[in-house]
């Protein structure tokens, strides 16, 4: 089932500063599942926080639509099911954790009773038991966005949108935060993650988008998106034997210490390369595709966009 829909979706901001506004969201197509966890990547200004607006109901699109559950963002049974961490948020001062999730269960009209049990629930979720009765303001970062996305899944939605949830903490809070994330995700609900922390992405998304100039330039799972088309790596017995490979087949990267690169015109020529090994007497040790990380694959993705654009 698809949580989130997006079809078509453009937001053109009208400010008088440049003529015919600025394209904020060029064609916008996608398709959240449920449950994922998904990440929404792109350069300053691509548009990542105008789409969670778009998809938060509080900007109006210029052409195209989106819907969350089925039905349009602005309607109040979608608002429901939606979670919102925002980016550097500020949570009054005299709360406690405790306090932060009654005042938001009350805000979203929950009973008494709803709002202790899933507090209750909540607070052990995100590990903050302890420290629900201590004021916001004596928490640490890694802490205060525990509890802020605590505050966010009060309401049991099922689409939750954090905008740069690890921000500012440290590396064990960062792997308790993801560590959240995944229990969030493996409870069946869906995350939209904004993130400029690459390696952390790579680490806990299912899928991912990349964002650039308001156009939707890249989306696929970090599997594929980590591994490089039609690239693999050979450890063979070379020796000193020779082995050629045909322009139709592809094209030798390198070839040191018996370990081959290539890059094949289409990835069913792999077989190609193991047959006239085969046939060479030369004895493979493992043949895997080229991987890289999403961080090189994201500064290829723009570089290749940018070169054609030239
Ligand atoms: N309220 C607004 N009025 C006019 N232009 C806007 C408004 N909000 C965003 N923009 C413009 O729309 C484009 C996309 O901005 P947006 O904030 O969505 O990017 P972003 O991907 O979230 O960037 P960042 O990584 O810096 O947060 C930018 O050119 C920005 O200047
Ligand atoms: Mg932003």
């Amino acid at each position: 089932m698809n949580i989130v829909v997006t079809e078509d979706l453009t937001k053109i901001y009208h400010t008088g500063m440049k003529k015919g506004g600025v394209t904020a969201l060029d064609g916008v197509s996608i398709a959240i599942e449920q449950p994922e966890i998904f990440g929404l990547l792109g350069p300053n200004g691509a548009g990542k926080t105008t789409l969670f607006k778009t998809l938060l109901g509080v900007t109006q699109v210029t052409s195209g639509y989106a819907t969350i559950a089925g039905l349009p963002p602005d309607n109040p049974v979608s608002r429901k099911r939606v979670g919102y961490l925002p980016e550097n948020h500020r949570f009054p001062n005299h709360l406690t954790g405790q306090g932060l999730l009654e005042l938001t269960g009350r805000m979203y009209s929950m009973s008494r009773s709803d709002i202790n049990t899933r507090s209750k629930m909540l607070l052990n979720l995100v590990g903050m038991s302890r420290w629900s009765d201590a004021r916001i303001t004596k928490y640490s970062k890694g802490m205060q966005q525990r509890i802020g996305l605590a505050q966010a899944l009060m309401p049991d939605p099922e689409i939750l949108f954090l905008d740069e949830p690890t921000d500012g903490v440290d590396p064990v809070g960062k792997t308790e935060i993801r560590q959240v994330m995944m229990k969030i995700r493996d409870e069946g609900k869906s995350i939209i993650l904004n993130s400029h922390l690459l390696s952390e992405v790579e680490s806990v998304a299912d899928r991912v988008a990349i964002l650039s100039h308001g156009k939707l330039i890249k989306i696929g799972s970090v599997e594929e998106l980590t591994t490089r088309e039609s690239q693999y790596e050979i450890e063979a017995e070379f020796g000193n034997k020779l082995f050629d490979i045909p322009e139709e087949v592809g094209k030798k990267i390198s070839l040191a210490m018996d370990r081959l690169v290539v890059q094949l015109t289409d990835e069913k020529k792999i077989n190609w390369i193991i047959d006239q090994l085969r046939l060479k007497k030369i004895e493979i040790r493992s043949v895997k595709p080229i991987k890289i990380t999403l961080e090189q694959s994201f500064i290829e993705t723009l570089g290749d966009k940018k070169a054609g654009q030239i």
